[in-house]
């Protein structure tokens, strides 16, 4: 199998919408394809990446029920959470969906429509279970019961989560209605199935050939061949989903009335409705058949191991129904992510959620430190002490500190001017062309999906840059030998360079700030959209990229070390999170307090400020020091937040200021005014802003 593709479509599986995203997906779905796509963009591979909320089926139903609302009104709060903290992640999609969409309504419907004209469903009328006093029937998850595989009392009607076996509806022990506990009983109704056992001998061809396939995948699909595919129902009785379009049903002679497309087949559609938005947006609209119908296009999906039966057998079986349509090149799944050695759960409240995460710390810092521990072919875990290793000893000592070195040597003893290189030395040539090999070494990995080896080969960048700058000794040589130590420099910058580009998939946030002070322009973008042509990317990051004489730009810290109150803040988050979630309800509101008059209310000098720098203050466990741009002045104020916030992302964010509150000495340092913050139940903090000037008087 060829293993270098021109031009692809990547996906991650689309998330459901009915609860926010936690590191367990990240690190199944997200970030490796994130990675992924970043990498091949910077080698100006053709590709498109997209994604989308998967907002049918029936947890979305339940959810629903239980809180009294509409299914439509839980994708409506949980996709735009949802894409919103993938965009603050650096998640790079060309395109994020939705599946409640008009498009992908008439997408699912048309391949729907083909696959009956082409005679690939049967249609089988039966028994299924019925809860009479919801009047619904019970497919899936509105079922449950005793799995017959394990005997785990709780198993759904779709699958048993403890021991995974896929299941159905009539397989239950002792099933019950998971709407009102009821015991159902047994009607008859009618529903279109995809036949997948007629298709195991294609499938089991088309997986043959896929041999390169990681061994996790393909020792799943082999349990399922050995097992037997069964035929698989792709439509339901529920009140939500994609309806089952009326023309075929007439054909069929079946009412169509409250029948919908499983959400197992019309999700992986999404993918192509996802696409064709995406063509949509460019002006071009049947741009999307490009990536879909050529053969030339490869079709990678990223997903987590509970994905692999719908990605490997049931979807190439649809496209392949289909006829139109190329199969996936490559379904690399990952297994689980546990969280502190245990199994992450959401109902036991066991998981970090990214949109919490986001709150305290920067982006790339969980960037690295997942992508560092992928669970790629075995499960791994997660745990905030190995995080804060990650950062302090990895990002902060070895890539913070090369670069920082590097820059500071360069601004203090060459005016920030690269100096040039004069008859190099063995070391120094020894470490350019060990350079130069790193963007290929690097590549192989990312074109395997070994992305944890990808990021350890690309930290081995910036060992082997504090090794060089520690041999060459450069703060002796200023005096002794001005050219050697010009030279240190000079490959030192280089190493920088080369990083800049080679950090960009896993520290997009990072690499940017680091070109930023090199000043190193007409480097390709890891972002999606067109760029002009003659940018280096990934294959000419080996090379030097820096001249000699160019100017370099300012400098600043890329990355903050992660101090121990902070992460014990995090692990007791999480140990409540857990505790609470498993028994005590909510803790009551704050009381409200007593009435004012408007006066009382007018005396107070509410601002908008923009938050210039933060830092710790020292020997202090709560306070940060904020510079705060008031517009008309610019304040000192020390804000008890240290267990709150990293102060690297306090930076740049907008805050409400109380600014005429009296000065008050902390720790010996003045504060003048006070930040606005919305304390919740749980004493989590968020900071209060507007979309405002600095200055703006807030009333
Ligand atoms: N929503 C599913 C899950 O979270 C994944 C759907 S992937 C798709 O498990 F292919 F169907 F889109
Ligand atoms: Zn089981």
């Amino acid at each position: 199998m060829d293993e270098y593709a021109d031009r692809m479509l990547v996906t991650s599986a689309l998330p459901y919408a009915n609860g926010p995203i936690h590191i367990g997906h990240l690190a199944g779905a997200y970030l490796p394809a994130d990675l992924y796509c970043r990498y091949q963009r910077l080698r100006a591979r053709d590709v498109v990446y997209v994604c989308g909320s998967d907002e049918f089926g029936v947890a979305i139903v339940v959810r629903a029920l239980r809180e009294g609302t509409t299914p439509q009104a839980i994708v409506d709060r949980f996709h735009p959470l949802i894409r919103d903290s993938f965009a603050a992640f650096g998640m790079s999609f060309d395109h994020y969906g939705r599946t409640s969409g008009p498009v992908h309504r008439e997408t699912s419907q048309d391949f729907f429509r083909r696959l009956a004209g082409n005679e690939v469903f049967v249609l089988k009328t039966d028994e299924q279970l019925y809860d009479a006093t919801a009047g619904v029937f019970l497919a899936d998850r509105f079922v449950k019961g005793i799995c017959p595989e394990c005997g785990y009392k709780d198993a759904y009607g779709d699958q048993c989560e403890r021991c995974g076996t896929s299941l159905s509806p009539a397989e239950l022990l002792s099933p019950r209605s998971t709407l009102s506990d009821a015991v159902p009983e047994v009607r008859t109704t009618t529903h279109w199935y995809l036949p997948l056992g007629d298709w195991q001998k294609r499938l089991q061809e088309y997986v043959a050939s896929h041999s390169e396939w990681k061994p996790n995948v393909l020792g799943q699909i082999g349990a399922w061949f050995t097992s037997g595919l069964r035929d698989r129902a792709i439509t339901r009785d529920v009140p939500w989903g994609v309806p089952v379009p009326a023309d075929v049903a007439k054909a069929a002679q079946v009412s169509a009335r409250g029948k919908v497309i499983y959400v197992w087949f019309d999700a992986p559609i999404g993918y192509i409705s996802a696409t064709r938005e995406w063509a949509q947006a460019q002006g071009d609209p049947s741009l999307w058949e490009r990536y879909w119908k050529d053969p030339a296009s490869k079709l990678l999906h990223f997903i987590g191991k509970d994905n692999i039966v719908f990605h490997t057998l049931m979807f190439p079986a649809m496209l392949m129904g289909h006829g139109d349509f190329v199969v996936p090149h490559n379904v690399p799944a990952n297994e689980f992510l546990t969280i502190e050695g245990r199994k992450l759960s959401t109902s036991r409240g066991w998981a970090v959620w990214l949109h919490e995460y986001l709150e305290t710390f920067p982006p790339d810092y969980l960037r690295y430190a997942l992508a560092a521990t992928l669970p790629e072919s075995k499960d791994a875990d997660f745990s905030w002490k190995e995080f804060q290793l990650r950062v302090n000893s990895e990002l902060a000592d070895i890539l913070g500190n090369f670069v920082n070195r590097a820059l500071t040597f360069a601004k203090k003893e060459f005016s920030g001017v690269v100096p040039p290189l004069v008859s190099p030395s063995d070391r120094d040539r020894d470490i350019l062309s060990r350079l130069a090999d790193f963007p290929g070494r690097i590549a192989v990995a990312y074109e395997r999906f070994r992305f944890r080896e990808a990021v350890a080969l690309t930290m081995d960048v910036a060992r082997l840059g504090n090794k060089y700058f520690n041999d060459s000794q450069p703060w002796k040589t200023r005096r002794t030998d001005r050219l050697a130590c010009g030279n240190a420099i000079h490959v030192s910058l280089q190493l920088c360079a080369a990083l800049s580009v080679l950090t960009d998939p896993v520290l997009p946030f990072t690499a940017k700030k680091l070109r930023t002070m090199l000043r190193l322009e007409g480097i390709r973008s890891s972002m999606p959209g067109a760029q002009p042509a003659g940018l280096i990317g990934w294959d000419g990051a080996g090379a030097p990229l820096l001249a000699e004489g160019h100017v370099l730009g300012p400098r600043a810290i890329l990355f903050t070390k992660v101090d121990d109150a902070v992460i014990d803040a995090q692990v007791e988050r999480l140990t409540r999170q857990g505790e609470e979630q498993g028994k005590a309800p909510a803790l009551p509101f704050a009381e409200s307090k007593a009435m004012i008059d408007y006066e009382a209310f007018a005396r107070l000098d509410l601002r908008m400020g923009i938050v210039l720098s933060a830092e710790r203050v020292r020997k202090s466990r709560k306070l940060i020091c904020l510079q705060v741009d008031l517009g008309f002045e610019e304040r000192q104020i020390l804000a008890g937040v240290a267990q709150h916030f990293d102060p690297a992302v306090l930076t740049g964010r907008r805050v409400v200021v109380v600014a005429n509150l009296q000065p008050r000495k902390m720790m010996g340092m003045e504060s003048r005014g006070m930040l606005l913050m919305a304390e919740d139940r749980d004493g989590r903090l968020a900071l209060v802003t507007a979309d405002s000037e600095a200055g703006a008087v807030v009333r």
